[in-house]
């Protein structure tokens, strides 16, 4: 019998405010390796803080970005993150099938910020005590109004959304897949995109809880624009480090300073409500991704700031690729922008 070797291809496909990232995986005898890599930025007002303002240039990018990738795409991985997600976790007993689905709705039902009306809800066992006899369960809905509309954005451009995700939780599959997660060490993820921070925790080897903070390099773009007086073009340049040549560096560290106030102080406000939920008294280690591990500057002052020692995630640590397929994008300069992306790809569909 001759069995049809088909390669098994995931795409993920990253909507954020700054830029569109595709990313393909196929999976081969060993891991994965990356067949398609794409990024478009979009102009700077089309999704403000997860609100699509400008619904015709969202979609036109999205196809063009696709025209260029490939046009035989279809099924693609999107994610939500920020004000259309609720996240809970709670115990229950240990129990399978329509009996746990049921005490799950029960929880859900008692929980004030899930109207199980508004919500559409889906549930991850985080892990079973065979002692206790009980589970631990991770419920996350997220807002009908908010999911039907993205969704309808991502069909609207001839792409079928198979799999809808979390950007917190495609960073953290992006991240087990490339490291050993230490049960030792607690460690927070942060994913800085350009509106929202995405932050979760790992505590004692497994996941903990999640929170996203409404604060991103926007601020920071903004703040280059005004003070070095750049057009939109020359800011974004500034803003990716391709400007050392042409402007005051001293300056330019002490800009992203200022308009990280609100970054920090949002994400020290989550770290210290962490601690308190979770008995702990300090984080020992963070993970960072997204377009904020590559502001200049910025992981080294999170790193003062914050006083946790901090390291850069890179989603292609132990994925193969051909870096001359995408010469011109340098996967390897710009890897922790690919971390939801590649999360999103790495899920399992059908
Ligand atoms: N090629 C690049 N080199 C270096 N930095 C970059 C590059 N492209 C983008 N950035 C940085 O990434 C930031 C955007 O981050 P990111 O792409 O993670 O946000 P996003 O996913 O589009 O937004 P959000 O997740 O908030 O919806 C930009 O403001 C810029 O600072
Ligand atoms: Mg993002």
């Amino acid at each position: 019998m001759i069995l049809s070797k088909r390669s098994k291809s995931t795409v993920g496909l990253d909507i954020g405010a700054n830029s569109i990232k595709l990313v393909k995986l196929d999976r081969n005898k060993t891991g994965y390796e990356v067949s398609a890599l794409g990024i478009r930025e979009l102009p700077p007002e089309a999704i403000v803080a997860d609100e699509v303002k400008d619904r015709e240039a969202v979609i036109f990018n999205i196809q063009s970005l696709i025209d260029q990738i490939d046009p035989k795409i279809k099924d693609v991985v999107v994610s939500i993150s920020g004000y259309g997600v609720i996240t809970d976790k709670f115990t229950i007993d240990k129990k399978t099938g329509s009996e746990a689905e049921q005490a799950i709705l029960f929880e859900a039902e008692q929980r004030s910020p899930f109207d199980v009306e508004d919500v559409t809800m889906n549930h991850h066992v985080i892990r079973i005590d065979e002692e206790t006899r009980k589970q631990e369960i991770l419920l996350v809905a997220a807002r009908n109004e908010f999911l039907n509309s993205f969704i309808d954005l991502v069909v609207d451009t001839g792409l079928q959304p198979v799999v809808v995700d979390v950007d917190a939780f495609a960073t953290l599959n992006a991240y087990a897949h490339n490291y050993d997660i230490d049960p030792e060490r607690t460690t927070v993820l942060v994913n800085i995109g350009y509106d929202v921070t995405n932050v979760l925790y790992l505590y004692d080897g497994v996941y903990h809880s999640t929170r996203d903070i409404a604060a991103g390099t926007r601020e920071i773009y903004n703040a280059i624009q005004k003070e070095f007086r750049l057009n939109a073009e020359l800011a974004t340049k500034a803003i990716k480090g391709e400007m050392e040549d042409s402007i005051d560096q001293d300056m330019l560290k002490a800009t992203v300073v200022s308009a990280t106030d609100e970054m920090i102080s949002g994400m020290e406000l989550a770290f210290s409500y962490f601690k308190t939920q979770a008995k702990v008294d300090k984080i020992d280690w963070m993970v960072l991704s997204g377009g904020g591990a590559l502001t200049p500057y910025l992981p080294e002052y999170l790193q003062s700031k914050l006083g946790i020692p901090l390291e850069i995630l890179n989603p292609l640590r132990n994925i193969d690729y051909d870096p001359e397929m995408f010469q011109y994008l340098e996967p390897e300069k710009i890897a922790p922008l690919l971390t939801v992306p590649v999360g999103l790809a790495m899920r399992k569909v059908r």
